[in-house]
């Protein structure tokens, strides 16, 4: 992002920045876009879904998913944010404002900033696991081990409160740390190098996947699907994740939207963003099934999964050590610019309020996160079998991890979701949404509208109504 003073006709809501800083252009913005989707939900838990959810089936679904509902969200999300030029809670307030509109739809921007603040709280311990791993690589443990040693390393690391606690704390005062500074063109930088390395990583795991003798076995896991493996409430899984991967539905991509030039074209970027998106997490499957049918271990082995495989390919293959060490590094860096772009729509709100700092906003956000966190820590050990909410039935069962990643994925995410592309569709001024789309003419925009209209807030609908009765 470099100072470029936007010009004064963008300032289309009342209340948008004056001197607002600026995404260089559409291709920082596509990094940065990139680097919110891509990270743990495309690397860690779409293969673990995908494998708990009986593979190409599913898969199927998420695409669909994607392509039906994530991508015309994004681009109604990135448009709404432009429009209003400032956070996503004082955007809808400045909008509404302004064409005269019911206040309520600010809810948008409070129930985004809440999921925030939950998704980031487990995403952090999470990212810990990577820090952990990158250590465990570098230092060869993954040598040689067998599949049990893998398993055990795996099972110590969540036994432990006190290590766990060491790691997302680690991870939060990098987030914090890089937040506070506000997203410099060197962040702009960085990303543009190490996405294409995590890339090439990704593929040259494929690639060893391809080497196994069970490539053919992963492969048809994920692309050959057998729909009787399909239920509903995979549907409500697939559906949650495609707004968890393209970081929709919460706020995140209006806020990012906000800083984006009027000349970038809104529609090509967001579907640049999703395809990446895409490439990655399918790229991760092919890269991890195989390892698991090769090594006699389930698909369904939960949020264990990636790393119980990858360390025992790093252990057999010649510079496992080197690889497996920049594997783990990259996978912490995807989740260290998710996890960033999750901060985003708290700390910019706190920054508009009266007297509050960038970096006072994000310690005041990261901490408050950091403590939630401990939640989740204590739910691979000590409270591994409390079950806060079992008298709901949705609930049943969940320990708090479970039930902040169910809450935010298959509730307030698509709920958000469903209140962006209801208002974009139906409540904004046609000529603020079209002035927002204005170079993205044709028959690629009506086929688009179509579909922000009635096919995505249809689907989303229907599954949720589903899922409740
Ligand atoms: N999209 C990120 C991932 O796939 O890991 C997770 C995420 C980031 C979710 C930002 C939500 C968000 F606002």
């Amino acid at each position: 992002m470099t100072d470029t003073t936007h010009n004064a006709s963008a300032a289309s809501a009342d209340s948008g920045r004056s001197d607002n800083a600026m995404w260089s252009g559409r291709m920082a913005f596509i990094l940065a876009a990139s680097g919110s989707a891509v990270g743990l939900g495309n690397i860690w838990k779409f293969p673990y879904i995908t494998g708990e959810n009986g593979g190409a089936a599913f898969v199927l679904v998420y695409l669909l998913c994607i392509a039906l509902v994530g991508l015309p969200i994004m681009v109604a999300e990135v448009a709404l944010g432009r429009a209003g030029r400032s956070s996503p809670i004082n955007t809808m307030k400045a909008l509404t404002r302004r064409d005269s509109q019911s206040s309520k739809w600010v809810f948008i921007g409070w129930m985004g900033m809440a999921a925030s603040f939950l998704i980031l709280s487990f995403y952090s311990v999470i990212g810990g696991w990577s820090l952990a791993y990158v250590g465990n690589a570098a230092s060869g443990t993954f040598n040689g081990a067998s599949s049990e040693e893998i398993g055990a390393l795996f099972g110590g690391l969540l036994s432990s409160p006190g290590t766990l606690m060491i790691w997302h704390s680690i991870f939060m005062v990098l987030v914090i740390m890089i937040v506070a500074r506000g997203i410099s063109s060197g962040m702009e930088k960085a990303i543009n190098i190490l996405m294409p390395i995590l890339f090439f990583l990704l593929l040259v795991m494929v690639g060893y996947a391809m080497s196994t003798s069970e490539f053919g076995k992963g492969f048809d896991f994920l692309f050959k699907p057998d729909f009787s493996k399909l239920t509903t409430d995979s549907v409500l899984t697939a559906l949650g994740h495609a707004f968890f991967t393209l970081s929709l539905g919460m706020g995140v991509m209006m806020a990012y939207g906000s800083f984006l030039p009027k000349n970038v074209s809104i529609v090509k970027t967001a579907v640049t963003v999703s395809i990446v998106d895409t490439i990655v997490a399918l790229a991760a499957g092919l890269a991890i099934f195989p390892l698991v049918f090769a090594n006699g271990l389930e698909p369904t082995a939960g949020p264990g999964l990636i790393f119980q495989t990858l360390p025992l390919a790093f252990g057999k293959m010649g510079g496992g050590t080197v690889f497996g060490t920049l594997f783990f590094a990259l996978l912490l860096i995807a989740a260290v610019t998710s996890a960033i772009s999750m901060m985003e729509p708290v700390v910019e709100w706190l920054e508009e309020q009266k007297g509050i700092s960038r970096r006072a906003g994000a310690l005041i956000g990261g901490i408050s996160i950091w403590l939630l966190g401990i939640a989740t820590v204590l739910s691979f050990n000590e409270w591994a079998d409390f079950h806060p909410l079992n008298f709901l039935p949705a609930f049943e069962g969940k320990t708090f991890f479970d039930i902040f990643d169910y809450l935010t994925a298959n509730i307030m995410m698509p709920l958000g979701g469903l209140m962006i592309v209801a208002y974009v569709g139906w409540v904004m001024k046609r000529e603020t949404i079209e002035n927002e789309l204005v170079l993205d003419r044709g028959a690629l925009l009506n086929l688009l509208m179509f579909v922000m209209r009635y096919v995505a807030p249809a689907l989303v609908l229907v599954v949720f109504l589903y899922n409740l009765l």
